[in-house]
């Protein structure tokens, strides 16, 4: 007897499953749970069965079956930091750190993320939300179908909530699932310029209800399975300092929200042993890092996300200390950043290509921080990022047959197929042909 299911992929060379139990830290950070010649069930979006190929299919039948010709599977990547929602560009400035110039002080001249934030005030929703998707496009054929996605670009209440509804928008009309975390505190906007305290005031009295309840009205009838929006703070030099960013903290945890934090990218100010203290979801970036507040980040459950992207994009060469992060019994998490100022890239791939080199993560390290771990630095460690029973069917068929070559090969996508929630979102045949497809099921 054999269960009826709606899909089946079999024949993964390498089946990384990644199964198991919470983030993979220390020791484990690179266990991928490898099955050969494996396969994976399917039903309603979710994963049903995983194991050896011929007990899946000895055990299910689908109408739709996929041949992986010996290829790895592996889940969905999860973009765990992403800024996806902005309208013009910045490569003026790219120009000008080039020659010299360094973030910082351009930022202190007018530009940076104040001069995205004047294009994206000037922005309709519309116009956003079409700028935006492009973006998700390219994320999706490297591979990403879950990212987290920061507001950050409006910097006043109606335009805060104006990038938020659009993040809405998008998670509801493409395939890669986009999960809002409200950046309200991403720069002192020009207009508040020597009044800092009195802009996070605004962000506690007003921005902070205001995309709560948002949030809140664009979750109705989700029910129990909605989830908290989260509230990060640039907590840097020339951005929020470590009080101001308590303070919102604070708030945001008595709305309900989880927290998140841009943590010590240009100087260390405390975000990541505030991070541990106020027990965030995440601290990010962690360039300049002390050890104490790595372990202070493990012990508290903290993830540590780590973004290669940018000290890249800036023609930078120092990158965060992800080796001294592991023997702290940190978990790590990748992302890309992207965003038009610091790294605009939307491949998770090349982030693993940048993170073995730079921060010396093996490639197992790699693939770990960016399917399971960074499920677990936007709280869906226990559904997203495993090929495991009840997970979501996430996954992706690469044109390659070791998972090493995400990391060892860039520049090109090696993403075959995405599969989200079990339906077929992208399909290239490359020069191979493509995994052969049994429509009719086996006799
Ligand atoms: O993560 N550091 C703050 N935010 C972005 C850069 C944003 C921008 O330059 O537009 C970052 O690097
Ligand atoms: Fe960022």
């Amino acid at each position: 007897m054999t269960t009826a299911v709606d899909l089946i992929v079999y024949g993964a060379g390498q089946l990384v499953t990644l199964a198991g139990n919470g983030p993979r830290r220390g020791a484990a950070s690179g266990e991928l749970g490898l099955i050969v010649d494996g396969a994976v069930a399917v039903s309603a979006g979710q994963i049903v069965a995983v194991g050896a190929s011929s007990e899946v299919r000895n055990s299910y039948r689908a109408p739709r079956e996929i041949d992986a010709a010996g290829r790895v599977v592996l889940p969905g990547f999860i973009d765990a930091h992403t800024h996806p929602v902005f309208a013009g560009s910045r490569q003026d400035e790219f120009e000008r750190r080039i020659a010299g110039a360094t973030y910082l002080e351009i930022m202190a001249a007018g530009g940076g993320i104040m001069s995205t934030v004047r294009a994206t005030r000037t922005a309709s929703l519309e116009q956003l939300v079409g700028d935006a998707r492009p973006r998700l496009r390219r994320m999706l054929a490297h591979g990403t179908t879950t990212a987290e996605a920061k507001t950050g670009y409006g910097l006043t209440t109606v335009d805060e909530l104006k990038c938020l509804q659009a993040i809405r928008i998008l998670s509801d009309s493409q395939p890669i699932e986009l999960l809002p975390t409200f950046l309200g505190a991403h720069a002192v906007p020009e207009e508040y310029a020597g009044r800092a305290d009195a802009y996070v005031d605004l962000v506690i009295e007003e921005m902070l209800p205001a995309a709560a309840g948002e949030h809140g009205r664009s979750t109705e009838g989700h029910g129990s399975a909605a989830l908290p929006l989260a509230c990060d703070v640039f907590c840097d030099e020339g951005a929020f300092n470590l009080e101001q960013t308590r303070r919102i903290l604070r708030q945001a945890q008595d709305l309900g929200m989880t927290l998140k934090l841009h943590a010590d990218e240009f100087a260390c100010l405390g975000a990541a042993g505030l991070a541990a203290e106020m027990g965030a979801l995440s601290a990010d970036h962690l360039l300049r890092t002390p050890p104490e507040d790595m372990a202070a980040m493990a012990r508290a459950g903290v993830v540590g996300v780590l973004l290669p992207g940018t000290p890249f994009g800036l023609g930078q060469r120092d990158y965060a200390d992800a080796r001294h992060m592991v023997a702290a019994d940190l978990p790590l998490a990748l992302g890309t950043d992207l965003n038009p100022g610091t790294c605009y890239c939307e491949s998770m791939p090349f982030m693993m290509a940048l993170a073995c080199r730079f921060m010396r993560l093996s490639p197992a390290e790699a693939i770990v921080a960016s399917t399971t771990n960074a499920a677990s630095a936007i709280g869906r460690g226990h559904d997203l990022g495993r090929l495991q029973r009840g997970y979501a069917a996430d996954l992706l068929i690469l044109d390659s047959e070791d998972y090493r070559h995400l990391a060892y090969r860039f520049g090109s996508s090696l993403v075959h197929t995405v599969i989200k929630r079990g339906e077929i979102v992208l399909s290239s045949s490359v020069e191979q042909p493509a995994p052969n497809t049994i429509q009719e099921g086996r006799p």
